[in-house]
């Protein structure tokens, strides 16, 4: 049997920065407020002609970089993205594909929000494990700027831009292989997350109606709790259904959506402060792009080394959320 091993893993930041102090002069909040109620001090913002598939292509170009395996052997691209470069179609992903120059390959995205990545981390594996691809690469990617409401203060100051990738391949050897992903959801609380506007499910009359609305909307403080106690409940589960103990995990790579929410479920796992990975001080809430974004960063300052084991959550829209336990298994 096929097993699936995670690779290497890349990211991309666009270059401007929006600083808190730059948004208490947009709307009425302030540094001290952001900072306490979020961690978050600054993001970044990519520029106008800056889409999603460029931030997605430059991390993906560093994932396949470091992954040692020839651009002519990937067989599948998939981007997780609520933030793609033209409504419906073409999928970013199919975008990104091109800039890569990328051929025989399959392409789509897939919309699970903030889960984005772990969702596709999943696909990977089925489509690795199955037999029917051998060498996959994931994005998360997010230009949220273009979806974000900069007169709503609920919001604005906690999304940011930027894009992660990983490559994700076949291996026989059990010992490198993903351990175990989960993903659940429940369209019942579709409404604490959301972008009212721009689909068939918009109460506009046509689209020109809407051009301008189609933003994210977000019922924070109850998202907030309910954030807490999803992840928690699946973090427990994963790591009891594969025998394994919090001390065990070398970095919980939670998704970075606000500190008190890292903190809380860290806490809850008994995780001490050095097994958990917290970016979102200087990136925001970059959704499908904020773990491996982390995940790059650890990497790139040395403290990612190969068998490490990296447990990932996630929560997002939909509602979704995920957990994966993942050995770092690069190939050079
Ligand atoms: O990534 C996917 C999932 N998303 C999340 O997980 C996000 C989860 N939610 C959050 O991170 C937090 O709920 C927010 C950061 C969005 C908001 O923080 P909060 O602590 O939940 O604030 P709140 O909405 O309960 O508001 C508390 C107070 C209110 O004032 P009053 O009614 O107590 O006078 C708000 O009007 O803070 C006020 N407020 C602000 N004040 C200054 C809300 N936003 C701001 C702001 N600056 N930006």
């Amino acid at each position: 049997m096929a097993y699936a091993a995670f690779r290497s893993i890349g990211a991309y930041v666009p270059e401007k920065i929006l600083t808190n102090e730059d948004l208490a002069k947009m709307v009425d909040t302030s540094d001290e407020w952001i900072t306490k109620r979020t961690g978050i001090k600054e993001r970044h913002i990519a520029a106008e002609n800056e889409f999603t598939s460029d931030l997605g292509t430059n991390a993906a170009k560093i994932a396949i970089d470091r992954s040692g395996i020839n651009p002519d052997e990937i067989d599948m691209v998939i981007c997780a993205t609520i933030s793609p470069d033209y409504f419906c179609m073409p999928s970013t992903a199919t975008i990104v594909s091109k800039k890569l120059g990328l051929k025989n390959i399959t392409a789509f995205d897939i919309s699970a929000a903030c889960t984005g990545f772990v969702y596709i981390l999943s696909i990977a594996k089925a489509f690795i494990e199955s037999g029917m691809k051998k060498n996959v690469l994931i994005i998360g990617a997010e230009k949220l700027s273009s979806i974000t409401d900069y007169t709503d203060r609920g919001t604005c100051i906690i999304f940011g831009d930027g894009a992660g990738a990983a490559l994700i391949s076949a291996t026989e050897n059990k010992e490198e292989a993903i351990i175990d992903v989960h993903t659940g959801a429940d369209g019942t609380y579709a409404d604490l997350l959301m972008t009212p506007n721009g689909g068939s499910g918009s109460e506009h009359d046509s689209l020109s109606e809407e051009v301008n609305s189609c933003f994210m909307q977000m019922k924070g403080n109850e998202t907030f709790k309910v954030a807490v106690r999803t992840l928690t409940k699946d973090v427990k589960e994963i790591l009891s259904e594969n025998n394994i103990e919090s001390d065990s995990v070398k970095h919980f790579i939670p998704h970075q959506a606000n500190y008190r929410i890292i903190k809380a479920v860290g806490d809850a796992l008994k995780m001490k402060d050095e097994q958990v990975v917290v970016t979102v001080g200087k990136y925001g809430n970059t959704s499908s792009a904020s773990i491996p974004m982390a995940m790059n960063d650890i990497y790139e300052n040395g403290k990612l080394q190969k068998g490490d084991l990296m447990l990932l959550d996630a929560f997002g829209g939909g509602l979704t959320w995920g957990s994966a336990l993942v050995p770092f298994s690069p190939l050079v």
